[in-house]
């Protein structure tokens, strides 16, 4: 490959996520539960997380290295201060063809109209729930579906097109399944279904927990009809179904029962500037070290190059195989999903 990098099977990095804070206003159970997450959880300090200029070397870089799409996350990315800022540097980056933020929508209401101005196109909102009662009990009692609810809206009303992510969990949300795909199919908005994951060390996952894409796709197709479509793009992580009636799109994001680490091509880098080339990694490559000594641009991307060419991970579908042994794994909150 003459300008990028492939690694020990053959994947291209092509899409960096970013995530610009480890902090995040909810504590959803699966992922920040409040009793670990709590008053004394050791957060990163401002000093320790990657500045906007560092943000956007590092982008530049990537981007050099072959990366095309650039997703924001957290934590909760609404909560770093200036964020349009950062989205506008990343916007105007020559071989940027996508930039897009996941977020839980509670501070969308107020940021989705500068966030356009910096040239965000789409947005990626996380809802578990349409009762609010199942929801505050998802997240930890923190937010409110009316808040989320009004953040989509108003990201759609300043032109952005949205997308929905719903973790799916056995015995705490399956009777959503039908009411959210109702609501966001009347909506027009893409809703993905994603199958509850053994991320991180903290949630206690137990496979009987995970409903699977099978499960989902049977509960849906019984009331409303689906029909398969084709990936948008070789490695797109939701498999597609449009409904028959009206060819509204949903997906289905089967990490554990159908697992597509065959072309993950996905580099997530932490706030404090890890690199992890895997969202189940262990350890991460410091790259802010790198950024703040004397290592010039051409440097930094030979150390990236080089991660990325050694890179063997394929968890999920080691998992599937029952390979996959792991004491220690990054928390979600730390590479942002
Ligand atoms: P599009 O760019 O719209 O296709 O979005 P995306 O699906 O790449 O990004 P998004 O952040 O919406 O991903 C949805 C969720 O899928 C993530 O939050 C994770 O839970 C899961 N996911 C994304 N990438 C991976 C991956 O590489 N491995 C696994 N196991 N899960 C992933
Ligand atoms: N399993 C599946 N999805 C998860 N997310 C967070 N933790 C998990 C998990 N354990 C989802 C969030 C959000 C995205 C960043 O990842 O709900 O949509
Ligand atoms: Fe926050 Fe998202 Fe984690 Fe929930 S899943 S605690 S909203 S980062
Ligand atoms: Fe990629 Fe790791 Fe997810 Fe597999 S489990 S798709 S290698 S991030």
């Amino acid at each position: 490959m003459k300008h990028g990098v492939l690694d020990q099977w053959q994947r291209p990095l092509r899409d960096l996520r970013l995530s610009v804070t480890d902090r995040c206003n909810f504590r959803c159970r699966y992922c920040m539960p409040a009793e670990i997450f709590g008053p004394d959880y050791p957060f990163l300090s401002s000093d320790s997380i990657l500045t906007f200029e560092e943000m956007e070397r590092l982008t530049a870089i990537f981007v050099a290295l072959g990366v095309q799409k650039v997703r924001i996350t957290g934590g909760e990315p609404l909560l770093r201060k200036d964020l349009p800022e950062l989205v506008a540097r990343i916007h105007q980056m020559d071989g940027v063809e996508d930039i897009a933020i996941t977020t839980n929508g509670s501070m969308l209401k107020h940021q989705a109209q500068d966030l356009v101005r910096a040239g965000l196109k789409r947005v990626t909102v996380s809802l578990d729930s349409l009762n609010d009662e199942r929801f505050r009990e998802l997240n930890g009692n923190r937010g409110k579906v009316k808040r989320v609810l009004e953040g989509i809206q108003a990201a759609a009303d300043a032109g952005l097109k949205v997308k929905i992510n719903m973790v799916v969990q056995k015995g705490k949300n399956e009777q959503d399944i039908l009411p959210m795909a109702k609501y966001f199919k009347e909506r027009q908005h893409i809703l993905r279904f994603i199958e509850y994951m053994d991320v991180g060390n903290s949630n206690g996952w137990k496979m009987e927990e995970v409903v699977t894409k099978k499960e989902i796709l049977e509960t849906i197709h019984a009331v409303m009809p689906l029909k398969a479509v084709d990936p948008n793009y070789v490695g797109e992580v939701a498999t597609r179904y449009q409904y028959v009636d009206d060819e509204q799109e949903i997906g289905i994001i089967s990490s554990v029962t159908d697992s597509f680490c065959a072309n993950c091509s996905r580099a997530r880098v932490s706030a404090e500037g890890k690199l992890y080339t895997c969202l189940f990694a262990t350890n991460g490559f410091d790259l802010r070290e790198c950024l703040r000594s004397s290592d010039d641009d051409a440097v930094v991307k030979q150390k990236i190059f080089d991660v990325w060419n050694h890179r063997v991970d394929r968890y999920s579908d080691d998992r599937a195989n029952n390979r996959a042994r792991k004491k220690s794994k990054v928390e979600m909150s730390h590479i942002g999903g």
